[in-house]
């Protein structure tokens, strides 16, 4: 009765703040301050047009490495490369197959030889045009030839504007071992133009949706407000909706990159709301099964249930969260068979510390802990729809 009554409410909340506010951070630039330096992620519509404004200050003719991959390329490589030759002294394109079999040591291998034979040095620089995987592989290639060179992001899935290009971590897999090597390196700037995401196929914007909750359920309750508010606008790529939607996203992970720029306080973990349940199901079920976002929807409606199981949150949260989830056309169910492969596989998650599994687990919309995990029994019960 209580849930229900909550969620009238709700709605008329809703409704009122659909005409009233929809998004209301209005941002265009988010800073990202590192203790070294401070690089800008700037976020417009139509950016893609304008990269020879954009870049100016970055690039002045200097020597250019373009990484995308095929798709990308086929939609935007044309326009990119004609406005940042119009700058640069030279550019030469890297072009990889998309998924994530790029990210690995023997197409790093391929590229850094290609990279010799365009006579790449410490002045060039790496341009990411892609989702995150080309983000990841080639942030990997700056870091590590010449041991080091410049790397700017232009990321072009939902889930790369949010999360992969902020923060500096790049990398590649190795066989089971998914990120296993990599760096922290952070772009010069990170360049997002949101309007791209109209060619990005439905389930991977749906995808990417799901880590934008994730902040709000973080660590930004006014946002998950917003959100509520903003399904439909969301849903239909509007592109004010999602130009607010992202820049409010990289405000909060650059305000967690700033406290803990290499993963050593601890802060960072937050960002893992989800995803020892989402990491275990993508490994049990296979990464063809779900796509990440869809895999951490799922996780963090577990980590919600156990939370309420603890007593951290009232049947209410739970409700609230999963009710977003869905409207946002996101799976919030596990899988009805194969728990204990789960439970085991989360106990290996690279996040596991000293033998001792750490889950985060919410206490109110925009707060999570850190707390050690439960018994066994506890978690197995938090799978169960
Ligand atoms: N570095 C980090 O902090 C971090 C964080 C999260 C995830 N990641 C990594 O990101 C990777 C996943 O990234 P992803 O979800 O962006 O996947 P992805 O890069 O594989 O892109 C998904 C698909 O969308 C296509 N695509 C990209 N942009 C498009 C556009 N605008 N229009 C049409 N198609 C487009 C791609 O070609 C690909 O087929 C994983 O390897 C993961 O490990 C890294
Ligand atoms: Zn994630």
């Amino acid at each position: 009765m209580l849930i229900e009554i909550y969620l009238s409410d709700l709605k008329k909340q809703r409704e009122a703040k659909q005409l009233n506010d929809p998004i209301s951070n209005s941002d265009s630039q988010v800073a990202v301050n590192l203790a070294s330096r401070t690089y800008a992620i700037e976020i417009n519509p139509g950016l893609l047009n304008q990269l020879s404004n954009a870049l100016a200050g970055f690039v002045s003719d200097d020597h250019v490495i373009l990484v995308t991959d095929n798709n990308v390329a086929e939609l935007y490589l044309e326009t990119v490369v004609s406005q940042i030759s119009e700058i640069a002294q030279r550019v030469d394109v890297i072009r990889v197959s998309p998924g994530e079999e790029s990210k690995s040591i023997s197409v790093c291998d391929e590229l850094w030889q290609r990279m010799v034979d365009f006579k790449t040095d410490r002045q060039s620089v790496v341009v990411a045009l892609g989702g995150g995987v080309v983000g990841d592989l080639a942030g990997f290639l700056a870091a590590s030839f010449a041991r080091g060179i410049r790397f700017i992001q232009i990321p072009t899935t939902l889930l790369a504007q949010v999360d992969s290009s902020v923060g500096g971590k790049v990398g590649v897999n190795l066989p089971g071992a998914k990120n296993m090597v990599g760096a922290f390196w952070q772009p010069e700037l990170v360049l997002i133009d949101p309007l791209v995401l109209e060619t990005l196929d439905e389930a991977n914007f749906r995808a990417g949706l799901a880590e934008v909750i994730k902040y709000g359920l973080i660590m930004d309750v006014g946002f998950f407000e917003s959100l509520e508010a903003s399904v439909d606008l969301i849903g239909k790529r509007d592109p004010v909706a999602l130009t607010q939607s992202i820049a409010r996203c990289c405000k909060c992970k650059a305000a967690i990159v700033e406290e803990d720029e290499r993963e050593t306080s601890g802060r960072r973990a937050i960002l893992n709301y989800g995803h020892t349940y989402g990491h275990a199901i993508e490994a049990v079920f296979g990464f063809g099964r779900f796509l990440h976002g869809e895999a951490i929807s799922i996780g963090m409606t577990c980590a919600a249930r156990l939370a309420r199981e603890l007593g951290m949150v009232q049947d209410f949260f739970v409700a609230r969260q999963t009710e977003l989830f869905q409207r946002m056309q996101l799976p919030v169910d596990c899988p009805a068979e194969r728990h204990d492969e789960l439970i085991a596989s989360m106990k290996h998650d690279k996040k596991v510390a000293r033998g001792e599994l750490k889950l985060i687990l919410p206490v109110r919309i925009g707060e999570v802990v850190v707390v050690a995990a439960p018994e066994d029994q506890l978690i197995l019960d938090s799978l169960k729809n």
